[in-house]
């Protein structure tokens, strides 16, 4: 009870009363605080807070059982008091009541409900193995961050994040994926979500064009539509984002060429060296996201664009949901000089920075050659997983064509022309199988243009896939 302003004190502390029991927040047979209690807390005279108490009593919202104290009234709802509480209540159901959203909300789609249990058969994409994590490391870097000497002032730190990770990323992206960088070039973020979601408000002007693939990273076309952007789908092929048919409009584009998401494939060389010609023409900028291609399993990477890049035109985006845990929550951007100002500005502005004792021990982890030992751990599981799914999808599956790729924690496979399959339907009924498993469509913006699923081995263990993919196969018919 909040008695800020002026008025009649007893009917703010008995409307404030009745909005808490008809929104639920005081519960059928709740005990209130005494009124002497109340009175000293709220500075009023016990009488003035027993007068509410009365009036609700006499109503029936509330109940005084003697000795006891007085409780909400187990039948007060559903009752149909008068005055605001009630309306309040019903606002936001009521047709065109209530607040609503700036209007650009409309047109963005809203995130599905995430699935508590998971399912038995688990093909989502991109979720790690939780069970390949390293606990025992990570209980022991983050409790050594979690003490005083280790945590210092109590205060706020650089918007650009712990400085010792910044300086081990620089490092290992600089060993790993060739990313020319140093630690003032890294801003970590909240997961690769956040760094594009900070590239998005610092270059998106409303109304702008912005060029995506198609089909491509959902979150991220929405993310664009959130701020206003005309986001528009381009094709991608075998050799990934076809650059010739870019938008003249468009000054952003973002790509993912490492492992194209969803297809997998990644971008040929002469894809790349386009898409920077392109850019550098268009006065355009290209965002890298390199979400996932830590995992590898055959051939070496071909270089990232940011380090082919010599205009200073790539931001490159990077993340350590699939090599630890997506709830942690840890990924970083490297951006040219000429944006970095603003990005660390949006990134205090958002939510001044992030974790940083978990900052502090992924450092460590890094610095400690653990990153590497484990991501050579698991690429070697990930890697029979991803042979595991193809040979079964060959046996079970055999109207689905597997898209070539040879990295991260998904395939594609898309459904032989001209077969009558409805692909939605086996999703559905697969489902009720206990398989959870997507369809290459529903990553496409606008119309599901490519037919296929997509088959994330993340999460399942190797010895479910040949049964979860049967499961599928009987799912088809
Ligand atoms: C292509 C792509 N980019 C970015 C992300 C977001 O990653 P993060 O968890 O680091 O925000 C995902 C998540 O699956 C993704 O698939």
């Amino acid at each position: 009870v909040s008695l800020t302003g002026r008025g009649d004190l007893s009917a703010r502390i008995y409307r404030q009363l009745l909005d808490a029991i008809l929104d639920g927040r005081l519960r059928p047979g709740e005990r209130l605080p005494p009124t002497r209690e109340l009175a000293q807390r709220l500075a009023v005279s016990r009488n003035t807070v027993a007068v509410a108490y009365d009036r609700l009593t006499a109503e029936g919202f509330l109940v005084g059982r003697v000795g006891s104290g007085t409780f909400v009234c187990t039948e007060s709802f559903g009752r149909s008091p008068s005055g605001s509480a009630q309306r309040r209540r019903s606002a936001p159901d009521a047709p065109g009541g209530g607040v609503v959203p700036r209007r650009l909300w409309e047109s963005v789609p809203v995130p599905d409900e995430v699935d508590a249990a998971p399912a038995p058969y688990d093909f989502r994409v991109g979720i790690p193995d939780a069970r390949l994590f390293p606990y025992e490391t990570w209980r022991r870097l983050l409790s050594r961050e979690l003490r005083p000497a280790a945590l210092g002032t109590a205060g706020y730190g650089e918007p650009a994040g712990h400085g010792g990770l910044r300086e081990a990323i620089a490092r290992y992206i600089g060993v790993s994926r060739s990313v020319h960088a140093g630690a003032g070039d890294v801003i970590v973020t909240n997961g690769a979500q956040q760094a594009l979601d900070l590239v998005g408000r610092v270059l998106v002007e409303p109304g702008a064009c912005v060029a995506v693939e198609e089909p491509g990273y959902v979150a991220v076309r929405r993310l664009l539509l959130s701020l206003g952007a005309r986001v528009a789908g381009v094709p991608v092929d075998a050799e990934g984002l076809v650059v010739s048919q870019l938008p003249k409009t468009a000054r952003l584009v973002y790509v993912t060429p490492s492992h194209q998401f969803p297809l997998g494939v990644p971008m040929s060389l002469a894809r790349r060296t386009a898409l920077l010609a392109w850019a550098e023409r268009q006065r355009a900028v290209v965002i890298e996201d390199d979400y996932d291609s830590e995992y590898r399993f055959s051939e070496r990477p071909l270089e990232p664009l940011q380090s082919l890049d010599r205009g200073g035109r790539v931001v490159y985006v990077g993340s350590f949901s699939k090599t630890l845990l997506p709830m942690l929550r840890l990924g970083f951007l490297v951006a040219p000089a000429s944006l970095r100002p603003a990005l660390r500005s949006a990134k205090q502005l958002t939510d001044w920075h992030g974790e940083l004792p978990a900052q502090a021990a992924l450092a460590r982890f890094i610095d400690e050659g653990l990153l590497a030992r484990h991501i050579r751990k698991t690429t070697k599981e990930y890697g029979l997983r991803h042979a595991r799914v193809l040979a079964a999808l060959g046996r079970e599956l055999p109207a689905l064509q597997p898209v070539p790729s040879a990295a991260g924690l998904h395939l594609s496979a898309r459904l032989t022309p001209g077969l009558d399959v409805d692909l939605d339907a086996t999703v559905a009924r697969a489902r009720e199988a206990g398989v959870a498993v997507q369809t290459l469509g529903g990553f496409c913006g606008e119309e599901p243009v490519q037919r296929g699923l997509v088959i994330g081995y993340g999460a399942i263990p190797t010895d479910r896939i040949d049964e979860g993919l049967r499961r599928v196969a009987a799912a088809t018919s």
